[in-house]
Parts: C-alpha cells; sequence; structure tokens
C-alpha cells in the first residue's frame, strides 16, 4: 500500500510538468502565428522594429523557449507563452490583426505612439488573461469594439488620441477590474453609459475632446475611488452631482469647455486633495462656494468664463498654494476680498469682465510672483497701489475700464518685466511718471481715455519693443517730442 503511494506521486507532478510543457508546445505554433500575422499587418517600419521578426529552422526545435520570445517588444511566461506585446514610438504603420486574440496568455499590449489605422480588432476581446491595452497615439478608427467588455481582468484601457467614432459601449462597464481608462482626443459621441458607477475602481478616467454629450448618469456618484477625472471639451450638460463630494482621493477635476450648468457644489470643498480645479467656460450659476476655502492643496482654480454672480469669498485666501486664480467673464459682485494678498505663490490673477467694485486691495502687493493681473471691465474706483511696483515679476497689467482715479504710481517704472499695461478708460490723473524708458519689454501701453495731464515723458522714446501707444483723449500738453 505505502509503496504504491510512493509510486503514485511522482507520475501526478510528472503529469504537471508535461502538461506545462504541452501548454507551451500547444501554444507556440499559435501564438507565432499571431505575430507573424501581426508583422505581415505593418506596412511600414521605418525603424526596422520588427527586423528580427523572423522565423528560422530553430522554430521548429521542441521543449526550449521559442524564439519568438526573443522577439524585440515580445515577453514570454517560463512557459514560453508569449504575455507582452510592447511596441512604443516605433513609427510603425499599419492594421492591427485579429490574430492578436489567439494569443490568450497576452497580459500587456502596448503600441503607444505608432501609425496604426483601421479598427481595433473585437477578437482583442478574447484576451481573457488581458491587463493592459495601450493604443493611444495611433490613428484606430472606428468604433471602440464592445468586445473589450469581456476582458474581465483588464485594469487600464488607453486609447488616447486616436479618430475613434461611435459611442462608448456600455459594455465596458462589465471591466470590474479597471483602474485607468483614457478616450480623450477622439471624435467619441453620445453619453456616458448609464452604468459606469459599476467601475468601482476606476481612479482614472479621461474622455477630454471628444463629442459627448448628455449629463452625467445618477451611477458616476459611485466612483468615489476617483483621483483624476478629465472630460473637459466636450458638450456634457447637467449639473456636477453634489456627491462628488465623496470622492476623497480627488486630485484632478477638469471640465472645462462643456455645457455644464447649475450651481458648483459646495461639497466640492471635502475633495481637500485637490490641486486642480478647471471647470471654466461652462455654464455654471450661482455662488463660488465658501467651501473652496478649505481646498489648501490647490495649485490652480479656474471658474471663469461662467455666469456666476456671488461675491468673491475671502475665504479663498486660504488655499494658499495657488498659482492660478481665474475668476473672470462671470458676474462677481462685490469686492475684491484683501485676503486674496495671502495667495503668495500666485503668478496668475484674472478678474476681468464682472461687476465687482470697490477699490484695488493694497495686499495684491504682497503677490510678488504675479506676471498677470487682469482687472479690466469692473467698476473698480479709487488710486492704485502706490507700491504697485513691489509686482517686480509683472507681465501683463490689465486694468482697462473701470473707474480707477489717481495717479499712476512711479514704482511701476520697478515693474521691469511689464510688457502690456492696458489702463485706458478710468478716470487717472496727474502725470505720466518718469522712468517709464526703463521697460524695455513694453510693447503695449495705452493710457487713452483718462485725465492724465502733463507733459509726455521723452523715455517713452527708449522703449524699443514698443509697438502699441494709447494716449489719445487726455489732457497732456505739449507735443509727442
Ligand atoms: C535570445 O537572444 C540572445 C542574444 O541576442 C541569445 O543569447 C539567446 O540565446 C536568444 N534566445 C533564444 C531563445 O533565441
Ligand atoms: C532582437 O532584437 C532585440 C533588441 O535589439 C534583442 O534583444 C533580441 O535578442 C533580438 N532577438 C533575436 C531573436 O535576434
Ligand atoms: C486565430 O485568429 C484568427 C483571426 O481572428 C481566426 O480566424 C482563427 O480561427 C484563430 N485561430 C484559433 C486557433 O483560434
Ligand atoms: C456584462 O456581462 C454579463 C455576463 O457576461 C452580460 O450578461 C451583460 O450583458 C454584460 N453587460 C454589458 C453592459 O455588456
Ligand atoms: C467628429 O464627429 C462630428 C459629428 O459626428 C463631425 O461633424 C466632425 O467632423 C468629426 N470631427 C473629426 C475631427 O472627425
Ligand atoms: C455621498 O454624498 C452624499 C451627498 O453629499 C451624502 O448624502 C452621502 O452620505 C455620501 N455617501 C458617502 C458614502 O459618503
Ligand atoms: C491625499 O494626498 C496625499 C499625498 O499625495 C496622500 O498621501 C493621501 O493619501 C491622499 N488622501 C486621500 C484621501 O486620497
Ligand atoms: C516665487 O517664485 C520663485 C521662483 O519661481 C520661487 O522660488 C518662490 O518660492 C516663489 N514664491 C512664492 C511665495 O511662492
Ligand atoms: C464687460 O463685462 C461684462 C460682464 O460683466 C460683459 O458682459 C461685457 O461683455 C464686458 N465688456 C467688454 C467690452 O468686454
Ligand atoms: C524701485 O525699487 C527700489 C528697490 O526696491 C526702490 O528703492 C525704489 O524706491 C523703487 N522706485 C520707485 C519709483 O518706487
Ligand atoms: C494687451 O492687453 C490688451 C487688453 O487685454 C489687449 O487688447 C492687447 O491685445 C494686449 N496687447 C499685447 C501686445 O499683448
Ligand atoms: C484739461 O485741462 C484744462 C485746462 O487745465 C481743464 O480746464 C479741463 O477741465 C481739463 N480736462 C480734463 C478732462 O481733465
Amino acid at each position: 500500500m505505502v509503496a504504491r503511494h510512493t509510486w503514485l506521486l511522482p507520475p501526478v507532478l510528472a503529469v504537471c510538468l508535461a502538461a506545462a510543457l504541452l501548454a507551451a508546445d500547444a501554444s507556440a505554433p499559435l501564438h507565432l502565428e499571431a505575430l507573424l500575422a501581426f508583422k505581415k499587418g505593418v506596412t511600414a517600419d521605418p525603424l526596422g522594429a520588427l527586423s528580427n521578426w523572423t522565423a528560422g529552422a530553430g522554430d521548429a526545435v521542441r521543449g526550449g523557449v521559442p524564439r519568438h520570445c526573443n522577439w524585440t517588444g515580445v515577453a514570454c511566461d517560463g512557459a514560453g507563452r508569449v504575455t507582452s506585446i510592447q511596441l512604443l514610438q516605433t513609427q510603425l504603420q499599419g492594421a492591427l490583426t485579429p490574430f492578436l486574440g489567439n494569443i490568450s496568455t497576452l497580459q500587456l499590449l502596448d503600441l503607444t505612439e505608432n501609425g496604426f489605422t483601421g479598427a481595433i480588432p473585437p477578437q482583442l476581446g478574447r484576451l481573457g488573461e488581458l491587463q493592459q491595452l495601450i493604443l493611444t497615439e495611433n490613428s484606430f478608427a472606428g468604433g471602440i469594439p464592445r468586445e473589450l467588455g469581456d476582458l474581465g481582468n483588464l485594469q487600464l484601457l488607453d486609447l488616447t488620441t486616436n479618430t475613434l467614432t461611435g459611442v462608448i459601449p456600455s459594455s465596458l462597464c462589465n471591466c470590474s477590474a479597471m483602474w485607468a481608462l483614457g478616450l480623450g482626443i477622439n471624435n467619441l459621441t453620445g453619453q456616458l453609459p448609464a452604468c459606469i458607477g459599476d467601475l468601482d475602481k476606476l481612479q482614472i478616467f479621461s474622455a477630454f475632446i471628444n463629442n459627448l454629450d448628455g449629463e452625467l448618469p445618477p451611477s458616476f456618484a459611485k466612483l468615489t475611488q476617483m483621483k483624476s477625472l478629465d472630460l473637459s471639451t466636450n458638450k456634457l450638460s447637467g449639473s456636477i452631482p453634489p456627491e462628488i463630494g465623496n470622492f476623497s482621493h480627488l486630485w484632478i477635476l477638469q471640465l472645462l469647455e462643456n455645457r455644464f450648468s447649475g450651481p458648483i457644489p459646495s461639497a466640492l470643498g471635502r475633495c481637500k486633495n485637490l490641486t486642480l480645479l478647471n471647470i471654466y467656460s461652462n455654464r455654471f450659476t450661482g455662488a463660488i462656494p465658501r467651501e473652496l476655502g478649505e481646498l489648501v492643496n490647490l495649485e490652480a482654480l479656474r471658474l471663469y468664463d461662467n455666469a456666476l454672480s456671488s461675491e468673491i469669498p475671502s475665504s479663498l485666501g486660504r488655499c494658499t498654494k495657488l498659482l492660478s486664480l481665474g475668476l473672470s467673464m462671470n458676474q462677481l459682485t462685490g469686492s475684491i476680498p484683501p485676503e486674496l494678498g495671502e495667495l503668495r505663490s500666485l503668478q496668475t490673477l484674472t478678474l476681468h469682465d464682472n461687476r465687482l467694485t470697490g477699490t484695488v486691495p493694497l495686499s495684491l502687493t504682497n503677490l510678488v510672483n504675479l506676471t498677470y493681473l487682469s482687472l479690466s471691465n469692473n467698476s473698480l474706483s479709487g488710486p492704485l497701489p502706490e507700491n504697485i511696483g513691489a509686482l517686480r515679476n509683472l507681465g501683463k497689467l490689465i486694468i482697462h475700464s473701470n473707474s480707477l482715479s489717481g495717479p499712476i504710481p512711479a514704482s511701476i517704472t520697478n515693474c521691469t518685466l511689464l510688457s502690456n499695461a492696458s489702463m485706458s478708460s478710468n478716470e487717472l490723473t496727474g502725470h505720466l511718471p518718469a522712468g517709464l524708458g526703463q521697460l524695455q519689454g513694453l510693447v503695449f501701453f495705452s493710457v487713452g481715455n483718462n485725465s492724465l495731464n502733463g507733459s509726455i515723458p521723452k523715455d517713452l522714446l527708449d522703449c524699443v519693443n514698443l509697438r502699441t501707444l494709447v494716449l489719445a483723449s487726455n489732457n497732456f500738453t505739449g507735443g509727442l517730442w
């Protein structure tokens, strides 16, 4: 009995080993055929990426690692079965062969930045082991095959930058392992699939620059693992659901250039990790939520070109990592909160085309890294801060069409990087300061339609780059040199 047992075990192992070798043996010709079909589909290979994809005498040898496992960009598992094909930036042109669907052990297919055209073969849906499918930066056309929804192990699908058309197939909702989905820069149409919330592991979702329309489906609220969401430049409408406040990992939210409407949800203030909140050029109404001041990691907050009609909440002064704050082209009222002077990293502050009143806060001169300040077309009054010259990095000072009064501060001559000073249509008085000639980068200088007087300083002539000089409708005396 004992003897029989000890005799029995080894054959079991032997059978396992044989099975593994047999699997390789069985798959090798099929994989070789598929790889050769891949090569045959390639019509141009200017870099010779596939030059050693050649079948040879050695291929017939049994028991060893198949030679195609050694071809450029091909990798196999220990049993000699192809698990990965990676051919990045190899300038391959042609069509992708349906035979790839026969490499059932394939886990990774990455053809980033090539010139593949034609359809994505639906047969790829047979690659049950596939974890990553990356076809970004090619010219694949036609629809996203419904069959890709059969890829139960797919974690990453990146089809960004192709010429794909049609809708996002709802079958993709079956790819329950998916954490990254990239569909940007194509010509996809229709709505996001109603079942999108089934992808509950999704962390990265981008579909920017397409023709998607409709509203975010209710199930969208379930995508709470989201870290980066970019649906910019589509025709999406409806409102942002308040449940977005549950996306606690959210780091990047870009919904710019769509038709979103309704309020900006105050719940966004709970997404403390947000660094980028770009939702400009939509149809948002109502208030800038005070709660956005909780977003202390924000580096860019761009809400411009909407129909927001509140005051600017002073709480924004707490977002001290902000580099860019864009609130222009809305219907914002009230005055500019002095707390914005706390945003010392700020490089861009645009508040133009609103209904702001009050004075320009002196605190803004703390923003020494500011390169672009635009306050034009509001109802701001009072003088410009005398030490505006503290903004020594300022390149553009756009303050035209307000009711600003008093003199142009002499310190402006310390803004030596100034290229555009647009100050027309205000109520500025006094003389143009001496020393404007120091502004060697000045291209555009407009002070028309003010109440400036005195003579026109000769050193403006030293601004050798000046192309536009507008002095009209003032009370200058003397001649133009
Ligand atoms: C793979 O290529 C290397 C060097 O190019 C060679 O040493 C090795 O024997 C090759 N293996 C197979 C299975 O062809
Ligand atoms: C094919 O080229 C790659 C990269 O140069 C090399 O690593 C590989 O060994 C070559 N394979 C064969 C079969 O010559
Ligand atoms: C391999 O793929 C081709 C193209 O999809 C198909 O016609 C053929 O039946 C497949 N072979 C096997 C064994 O699955
Ligand atoms: C998801 O898979 C199931 C089972 O395979 C299938 O019945 C269903 O139709 C699929 N859903 C979609 C949206 O394709
Ligand atoms: C995208 O699709 C729309 C409508 O389906 C069409 O009008 C437009 O020309 C397409 N754009 C490109 C770049 O293919
Ligand atoms: C998600 O957000 C909604 C609305 O903000 C809230 O009522 C709900 O409790 C949140 N769910 C979870 C799981 O946090
Ligand atoms: C926020 O970001 C930090 C740093 O990247 C990270 O350690 C933390 O886990 C994130 N928090 C959430 C809720 O994702
Ligand atoms: C201003 O910019 C400089 C140079 O980019 C940087 O080193 C500095 O930290 C910035 N200042 C603030 C307050 O962010
Ligand atoms: C001034 O701003 C308002 C918004 O407050 C806008 O409607 C109008 O077009 C702007 N005027 C100019 C000349 O840009
Ligand atoms: C320009 O800056 C220097 C150094 O900060 C300062 O001494 C000077 O008074 C400033 N000039 C004007 C006109 O404000
Ligand atoms: C300067 O700014 C004004 C107002 O925004 C704009 O009209 C003009 O084109 C700008 N000029 C240059 C050279 O940037
Ligand atoms: C221009 O100057 C004249 C003479 O000093 C004065 O009468 C007139 O009110 C001034 N006009 C403006 C618009 O300041």
